[in-house]
């Protein structure tokens, strides 16, 4: 557990010298890898190779730096930027997933409009080498975190407080676990939780070890349809007894997002969404530095001083290297039974703020009367109201998350239990785009 200040931007840069040095001892010498070669390129070498540590090889369990993957990263005349990355085997079957995320990761990086990545296979050497450090640091990394390498994790933020975070992790997280997925739910608002209401769930997470100097905590578990939810928040801690309460709330409150993400047995996981608490907040830094492989979801209400906060919110993502994956706009326009629209907030600030901030608009969801309601109650307006505005929006967001924007990587390897999901994604898919077609607007706002 490192402690450094959260807002000194070193701190996401992991030289392999650094790793190499604080291994030395008894134990066998972890292979150093070789730098890649940089040719012709006007962009800071160490902010490229900070975005590329957030792209994990989720067979390997580490990202592709620290596995020296990468091999050559080279400007071209015409501005793109070439990235070679050596696979273990050629036909590596996450080669796919790996170009789509390291394109991302690239690409958001200021100054870099084209990312052009080439594959090439490793030597024998180069290969031990590489299986020689995956072990050692899935060995370290049972230590730091018990996140799966293999899990997507969105945080869904905002600058600016009430735009609808929370209730946009609640619906998804509800949504991915009814398809059958394994949905963690960490709520970073520890001061402000909610999760716990907005997700029905009233028992507290079990905790060992509180005052011994090393406390494991298990999330709170609530299967939906296919799936499982698991969730930690502040407002499910508290003990049996008040003693216990007030010992856990002690160890908590300063480093509860840190706990949260070191401390907590998650188990198998495919998704973990992570409520941010309102502004720019050291919470995000610390999120790059303890999970550099986050994308940021940035939510926003379409009117204009929301957008701006939003901006914001996305361009500190960046700072911290995080990929910003889209926009959501929440409380947006919605459709009358009689085919008008009414856009309380004003119309089109989501698609503006992506363009501004250059990432999709992932959907929007409608400001809708069913969504207060259903909240109050624990459900989530997208399953317990599925024909509502909100209920479809949500649904149509949903497939995009696990289509395009961070797919199980299950789905990637064509495992069977992903194909089948996938299948009634894109079932539902069809439902959802068939269903707004039928109800397209009259546009009078
Ligand atoms: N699409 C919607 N239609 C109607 N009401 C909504 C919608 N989305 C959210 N709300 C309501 O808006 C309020 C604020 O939502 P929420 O708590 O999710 O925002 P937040 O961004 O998490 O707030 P905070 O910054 O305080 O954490 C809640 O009362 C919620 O029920
Ligand atoms: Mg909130």
């Amino acid at each position: 557990m490192t402690d450094a200040s959260p807002n000194d931007p070193t701190d996401t840069v992991d030289p392999t010298d650094r790793v190499v040095a604080e291994r030395a001892g008894d134990e066998p010498p972890v292979p150093k890898v070789a730098e890649p070669r940089v040719e012709g390129t006007d962009v800071d070498t160490a902010a490229i190779m900070n975005a590329l540590r957030g792209v994990i090889d989720p067979e390997l369990g580490d990202n592709i730096v620290d596995l020296g993957m990468v091999k050559l990263l080279e400007r071209s005349a015409d501005r793109a930027m070439h990235i070679t990355i050596a696979l273990t085997t050629a036909g590596c079957p996450l080669r796919a997933q790996l170009m789509r995320d390291t394109k991302a990761r690239v690409a958001s990086l200021p100054g870099i409009d084209v990312v052009k990545i080439h594959f090439g296979e490793m030597t024998a050497d180069e290969r031990s080498n590489v299986m020689a450090r995956a072990r050692w640091k899935a060995r370290d990394n049972a230590l730091e975190t018990d996140i799966p390498s293999s899990c997507r994790i969105l945080a869904i933020s905002s600058g600016k407080g009430g735009v609808g975070k929370s209730t946009v992790t609640a619906n998804l997280a509800v949504l991915l676990a009814d398809r059958g997925y394994s949905v963690g739910v960490l709520d970073a608002d520890v001061g402000g939780f909610s999760m716990p209401q907005l997700l029905g769930i009233n028992t507290e997470i079990e905790g060992e070890g509180a005052g011994e100097g090393k406390a494991v905590m298990k999330p709170v578990e609530k299967r939906v349809g296919e799936g499982a939810l698991r969730v930690v928040s502040m407002g499910s801690i508290a003990g049996t007894n008040e003693t216990e309460a007030i010992m856990w709330r002690g160890l908590m409150l300063n480093r509860a997002v840190q706990h949260f993400i070191e401390d907590v047995q998650w188990g198998e996981l495919d998704y973990l969404l992570i409520d941010m608490p309102p502004g720019t907040s050291d919470i995000q830094m610390g999120l790059a530095r303890m999970l550099p492989r986050t994308d940021v979801v940035i939510v926003t209400t379409p009117a204009k001083a929301a957008q701006q906060v939003a901006a914001r919110a996305a361009d500190m993502a960046r700072k911290g290297y995080l990929r910003v994956a889209g926009v959501i706009e929440n409380m947006g326009p919605s459709t009358n039974p009689d085919g008008t629209v009414t856009a309380v907030f004003g119309s089109g600030g989501g698609k503006r703020l992506a363009e501004d901030i250059g990432v999709p608009l992932l959907g929007s969801i409608p400001l809708d009367p069913a969504v207060a309601p259903t909240s109050d109650a624990g459900t989530a307006v997208a399953t317990e109201r599925p024909d509502s505005p909100a209920g479809r929006a949500y649904r149509e967001l949903a497939n995009i998350i696990v289509t395009d924007v961070a797919p199980p990587i299950e789905i990637s390897e064509c495992s069977l239990r992903g194909t089948l999901i996938r299948a009634g994604a894109d079932l539902e898919g069809a439902r959802t785009r068939a269903e707004s077609r039928q109800r397209e607007p009259n546009t009078t706002t």
